[in-house]
């Protein structure tokens, strides 16, 4: 795995505790990076309370790193636009992404960089803000919200740069698709949970398109649901290259929370819709799928 930079190397290591002798060795050893938050690292349970990194929490932070190896050169190209980056993490849980990020990137930036963390939980948007009061990470919010209340909420900016949801569950993942399209975003990364919605109208559907062989690959109540799965993300791609974006999708390997592994980063490039949205329009027509039209509308489908 390559070595992402940071430009906040060598700061904050003070507001942590002094390091242990097992942390300085996780340090000599590159995994805890010049910089980071100790108190941080031990608040997300990656460092013991004294300091050391057991093989569990190894692996845990070498899937933080190589998530951040996907985020931090988005941040860059932001950052080399303006200063003020602004990123919005959807389905926040413990904010352990956004606290990630804020540790690695946004702590040592100029200018007024931000993190918005949104999560319907009130005691764990509550516990984040204590833990952001507690590290000195001003530039960190975290809104008491739904994904799709936040579109408009007077509490977020009218444009942010970046937008994640990491295993924001179900439908969360398209509410934050949608908020990200209407804040003009210009990157996205996405970890998409189960979404039950496209397998649940392929179910009740089915009767409807027996005639239809295609319908074998979805008649199994174990293959609708992970055909739906399926297609949802397809449907997304499709959406999102229909609103301009350029998609890659890629797997986060070795990420221990979920099977669900499915990376998709969406950049901003203001591509043809065209193509894009006609393929949607006959993926949903195919599939009997109509009526998530509204889901995953698309400019030009109409
Ligand atoms: C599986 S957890 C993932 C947490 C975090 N992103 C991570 O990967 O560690 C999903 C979180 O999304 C929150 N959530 C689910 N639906 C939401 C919604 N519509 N709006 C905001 N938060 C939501 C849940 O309360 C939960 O904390």
């Amino acid at each position: 795995m390559s070595k992402p930079s940071h430009p906040s190397s060598g700061q904050n290591q003070a507001r942590g505790k002094a390091p242990s002798v097992a942390t300085d060795k996780a340090a000599q050893a590159h995994e805890i990076r010049p910089g980071q938050s100790i108190e941080l690292l031990k608040e997300l349970h990656i460092l013991t309370r004294d300091g050391k990194l057991n093989q569990d929490s190894r692996r845990k932070l070498k899937q933080v790193y190589h998530l951040y190896q996907f985020i931090e050169p988005l941040l860059q190209e932001v950052l080399a636009d303006h200063p003020d980056v602004s990123l919005v993490d959807h389905g926040a849980g413990k904010s352990y992404l956004g606290f990630i990020l804020y540790d690695l990137f946004f702590k040592g930036l100029a200018g007024s960089p931000h993190i918005y963390g949104i999560e319907t939980r009130e005691e764990l948007v509550r516990k984040s803000e204590e833990l952001a009061a507690r590290l000195g990470f001003g530039g960190m919010s975290f809104l008491n919200l739904s994904v799709a209340d936040s579109t408009t909420s007077a509490e977020l900016p009218a444009r942010i740069d970046v937008v994640t949801a990491l295993h924001a569950c179900d439908t969360a993942t398209d509410d934050a698709i949608h908020f990200a399209l209407a804040k003009e975003a210009r990157f996205m990364v996405l970890v998409p949970c189960c979404q039950a919605e496209v397998a649940s109208v392929l179910n009740r559907n089915k009767g409807k398109s027996l005639s239809n062989s295609l319908t074998e690959i979805w008649r199994h109540p174990l293959h609708t649901r992970e055909f739906g799965s399926q297609v949802t993300n397809v449907l997304r791609c499709l959406q999102l290259e229909a609103h301009g974006y350029k998609v890659s999708v890629t797997e986060l390997v070795g990420w221990e929370h979920s099977m669900k592994n499915e990376l998709i980063i969406a950049q901003y490039r203001d591509l043809p819709r065209r193509r894009p949205a006609e393929r949607l329009q006959e993926v949903l027509r195919t599939l009997g799928l109509e009526e998530m039209g509204e889901r995953f509308f698309a400019p030009l489908a109409a």
